[in-house]
């Protein structure tokens, strides 16, 4: 981050110490953080059984003698699904809404806990019909609709990890991440509406699973848009065919705490995506606890609203298993928030009486371009909690969604977490913290966050360093599914005993910690996690390509944007127009990844900055990037390289 962010971020000295009101109604309590300090194992113990319904009791809380592997509340048994569902109605609570549903056309499903809990077992039946067994792995590659929520239910029902793939991946992405889960079973649509149009989905899982030795032997299909889709009548299986005529009961498979949940895949440093596991009794009760305490949601008068799509790990916390567990009622919204108007948002938290809001900075930026006028013109005096997720919410950002969303009342709590901690880690407690614009501020009980300095020192407030978790954590990530050296190299080898989590972070003068960003080659495009190796290798490719290198610049709009530097194969550009070219590349990037991984601009040079041990230096290309003077260039193994890139600045696509 520019050093110019970096020190007006630092000079945040507004602050929000909460109303009486918000004080008097808040589940989260000053008594939270002395007994975690006071007995850590003991207040995880006591949210396990306040959050979570135990099939059996566990007696052992933490088990961390084979460190960094975790084990939480191990002999415990329990069904995720029965959390969920099942146990709702039988407190009932069957008629609660658990999903005001909103199609991108305007189509609207309310369903209740008891709907939910048939729907669930039906599917959980057919997906058993189609050969899934307890511990098969099953892919979902859905739009954002009922029956995503439902599938997924439908596999914990079963013990069936799921591995979710956001439906806006291509299908090489699908594919690779099929076959590294071994998945038996891919649940998925037609297609999705997307900005007025169906976005077809069915043809990218056919491309996905029509290879030699797929281990893919059966498709359901959601007919949501009803268009046309190739069909292959010894795999494809319609979901109104297979659900809808099953048996609306199934008792749920009783689970050990550490049983898979799901795997969840994000980018990371390498070129390879990493399938993060997470299993399923210490993940439920932190996304439970912290879908209570940090949105404060109170089940029995909120309409909750988390805007994440459940291709993302926020769509598993905070859109299924959490308020799931506290039996929420929520929307649920297919599409985009400009179809078919800008206020579509705010027309439905009018509609529904939207009272706690969870979404991204990226998406506030955008509402802050297109004007407080069109939320003005809706009632949004229901919402009385705002959070933000997936990167720094700056704090102009933050005071435009206090003010023109929150009705200049509502706190908004910036929520820091990552795939890997499978929930909130680093939050103020409405109620109790006295809100500082930017900052994700403290630790939540329970959790023992540090900002650390190369020796692995805490810094001194005021300094800056790396973001790292220094206990074990319920939801914490039990590996990289099939690859625990990863899992321990990646995040556990920089310093014995710290989870490293990736982010450079600054103590302020009050001790809040400022999360900064990625400190290695991870971008965030949009609150989404993209790796610079991954679009590399989707760059090179292309025949065209001969070497690629990407960075993540600064962009107002989406926090980073990829800008990536190519060198051409020799002849390859020869008679041909660099636009169409460049612009074949990006199409081909949104080919291998998909669009979100599309480069926002592409430079073609003809030699990259390298040190001489041959390492890439990023750092210079961002500053060309960022349009800034590049910087020191003295350890370049050949310095003319920056003045021919500086001098080639194509006119700004
Ligand atoms: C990375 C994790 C957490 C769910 C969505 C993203 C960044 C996340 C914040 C925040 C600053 C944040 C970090 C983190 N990040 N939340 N409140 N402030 N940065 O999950 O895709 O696993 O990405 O997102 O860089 O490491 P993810």
């Amino acid at each position: 981050m520019a050093e110019q962010t970096l020190s007006h971020l630092l000079h945040e000295d507004r602050r929000f110490p909460p109303s009486e009101q918000v004080r008097a109604h808040a589940n989260g309590t000053a008594e939270l953080y002395e007994q975690a300090d006071a007995d850590f194992e003991g207040f995880w113990a006591a949210r396990a059984r306040e959050y979570v319904a135990w099939d059996t009791d566990f007696t052992q809380v933490l088990d961390w003698s084979d460190a960094p592997f975790a084990r939480w509340f191990a002999d415990g048994r329990l069904n995720a699904s029965y959390n969920c569902v099942d146990r709702h109605v039988e407190a009932g609570n069957g008629d609660r809404v658990a999903i005001h549903f909103v199609g991108e056309p305007g189509d609207t499903r309310d369903i209740t806990y008891a709907d939910l809990q048939t729907k669930v077992a039906q599917c959980a039946n057919a997906l058993a019909d189609l050969g899934v067994g307890t511990g098969d792995v099953v892919m979902i590659y859905l739009p954002m609709i009922p029956e995503a929520a439902i599938a997924m239910l439908a596999c914990a029902r079963l013990g069936a990890p799921h591995s979710v793939v956001f439906g806006g991946f291509s299908a090489d992405a699908l594919r690779s991440r099929i076959n590294d889960a071994h998945a038996k079973v891919v649940v998925t649509a037609d297609a999705g509406y997307r900005r007025g149009k169906p976005s077809a989905l069915k043809s990218a899982v056919d491309e996905a699973v029509s290879v030699e030795g797929s281990p893919i032997s059966k498709v359901l299909v959601v007919n949501r848009c009803d268009t046309n889709v190739a069909w292959d009548d010894a795999r494809d299986v319609w979901w109104h065919d297979a659900v809808d005529g099953a048996a609306g009961e199934r008792a749920p498979e009783i689970v050990d705490a550490e049983h898979p949940l799901f795997i969840l895949y994000t980018s990371g440093t390498t070129g390879k995506p990493k399938g993060i596991l997470h299993t399923t009794g210490g993940y439920l009760t932190q996304a439970a606890y912290t879908n209570a305490v940090v949105h404060d949601l109170h089940p029995e008068s909120d309409v909750y609203w988390c805007t994440a799509d459940i291709g993302w790990v926020t769509g598993h916390s905070y859109v299924v298993y959490g308020p799931m567990a506290n039996g929420a009622t929520q929307v649920m919204y297919e599409g985009t928030p400009d179809s078919p108007h800008q206020g579509r948002w705010w027309e439905i938290c009018q509609q529904y009486g939207v009272t706690i809001l969870y979404t991204a900075p990226t998406a506030i930026r955008t509402f802050m371009k297109w004007g407080a006028q069109i939320p003005a013109t809706y009632d949004l005096s229901a919402i009385r909690l705002l959070g933000s997720v997936g990167e720094p919410i700056n704090p102009e950002a933050w005071m435009w969604y206090r003010e023109h969303i929150g009705g200049g009342h509502a706190p908004v709590v910036d929520t820091w977490w990552q795939t890997e901690t499978g929930g909130i880690m680093i939050s103020p407690l409405p109620g109790i913290t006295s809100l500082c614009p930017g900052s994700a501020q403290t630790a939540i009980p329970g959790i023992v966050a540090d900002v650390v300095d190369d020796m692995a020192e805490p810094v001194d407030n005021g300094q800056s360093g790396y973001l790292v978790i220094t206990k074990p954590w319920p939801a914490m990530l039990r590996g990289i599914w099939g690859d625990p050296q990863r899992y321990k190299d990646t995040y556990w080898a920089r310093w014995e005993h710290l989870y490293f989590a990736g982010d450079g972070a600054k103590k302020d003068e009050d001790g809040n910690i400022w999360v900064l960003g990625r400190v290695d080659d991870v971008m965030n495009v949009s609150g989404h996690r993209l790796s610079t190796s991954e679009i590399e290798s989707a760059l090179v490719s292309h025949p065209a390509v001969a070497e690629a290198a990407v960075v993540g610049a600064s962009d107002e709009m989406t926090g980073q944007a990829v800008a990536a530097f190519v060198i051409l194969r020799a002849g390859a550009g020869d008679g041909r127009d660099e636009a169409s070219l460049i612009t074949e590349l990006k199409a081909h990037v949104g080919k291998e990844i998909g669009a979100i991984a599309k480069p926002k601009s592409i430079m073609i040079v003809s030699e990259l900055p390298k040190t001489r041990s041959g390492k890439i230096m990023r750092r210079l290309l961002r500053d060309v990037a960022e349009n800034r003077e590049v910087g020191d260039v003295t350890t370049l193994a050949d310095s003319s390289v920056m003045d021919f890139i500086k001098n080639h600045i194509p006119a700004k696509a």
